[in-house]
């Protein structure tokens, strides 16, 4: 077993056992299970057919939406050390299982019911049936899972590793079109031979050697303390733009052009000041169906955005 592999599953084993660990991802140190961004909301604006992509995203499900819409160069950057080993589980269930299964082994929370868990999250049967698969795609990443389903109860490594940001089916299928019938069961060959690049690390602090055509920067920038930081992140990750490449700086939540800043949110919401601060990208923003497009009051809240810009 690899130094990186021991390393990460020691820590994911001392969490299972409620122990502290020391990690460098602080208020990441739990995955997603699935997005919590309306990615078909936006994934169009961007060439990724025959282009690269350079993403954060600890659910894998930027990973997964590229490349069922046929993007071959793909990076996923996190800083949450367990992000390689949850893809290509998410892989292998996608080849492996039918989507009824694929729900049934990887949803929890509000499944297969409103206000009922699924109890039968990543049971050991299921797994079974994903692991040859898994052993194919990514050997490190069938050590760790098999490790862990076999020492511990699959609730509790659900609840250790994962953090409780679970969107409700409708909104699940919304934001990602793999989880169509169609494109599932397209999706099953292009994982097999797709093979994304994998750094841990922080997006502040790690060398990047490749240029590419998109960079993702998810919803990093609503934790972003000020307006440094944010000019920061862009000014590193415009610098690793290809020309004409596209970079997403922020996903923002119930925005559009017409949302009043208010002092108590994030600095990256007060867009007059994003938009001085970073004046020579001339970021523009992107509108589309917000992910509390049935649970908010006000128009405009039903409605989010990206903050983009282009390499000229
Ligand atoms: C802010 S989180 C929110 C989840 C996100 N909206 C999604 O749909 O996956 C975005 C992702 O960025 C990662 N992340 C946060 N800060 C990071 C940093 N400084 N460097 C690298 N990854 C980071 C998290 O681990 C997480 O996977």
């Amino acid at each position: 077993m690899n130094e990186e592999l021991a390393r990460n599953l020691n820590n994911a084993i001392l969490r299972c056992n409620n122990r502290y660990v020391e990690e460098n991802c602080g208020e990441f140190s739990r995955m997603y299970p699935f997005t919590n961004e309306n990615i078909s909301g936006y994934i169009d604006f961007f060439p990724l057919k025959d282009h690269s992509l350079l993403t954060v995203g600890s659910s894998g499900d930027q990973v997964i939406n590229a490349i069922n819409k046929d993007c071959s160069d793909i990076t996923l950057l996190d800083i949450n050390p367990y992000t390689r080993y949850y893809y290509f589980l998410k892989a292998a269930s996608i080849i492996s299982l039918d989507i009824d299964s694929f729900r049934l082994f990887l949803r929890f929370m509000d499944y297969p019911k409103v206000f009922r868990d699924n109890y039968k999250v990543f049971n050991k049967q299921l797994f079974n049936k994903v692991a040859n698969e898994l052993k194919l795609l990514d050997n490190d990443s069938y050590t760790f899972w098999n490790e862990l389903f076999s020492l511990f109860e699959p609730l509790k490594i659900r609840e250790e590793l994962f953090c409780k940001d679970e969107e409700k089916d409708q909104c699940l299928n919304m934001f990602n079109s793999y989880l169509n019938s169609a494109n599932y069961n397209a999706l099953k060959d292009k994982l097999k031979y797709i093979k994304p690049k994998f750094i841990t690390g922080d997006i502040f602090l790690t060398e990047i050697k490749q240029k590419y055509d998109n960079i993702w920067l998810s919803s990093i920038g609503p934790f972003l303390r000020n307006f440094d930081k944010i000019k920061e992140m862009t000014d590193k990750m415009y610098s690793l733009l290809n020309d004409n490449g596209l970079l997403l700086i922020s996903y923002l939540y119930e925005t559009n052009k017409d949302t009043k800043y208010e002092p108590e949110f994030a600095p990256i919401y007060d867009l007059e000041k994003v938009y001085a601060i970073l004046s020579e990208y001339h970021p523009e923003l992107i509108t589309f169906l917000g992910v509390n497009f049935n649970r908010s009051w006000s128009p405009s809240a039903m409605e989010d955005s990206i903050l983009l810009c282009r390499r000229k």
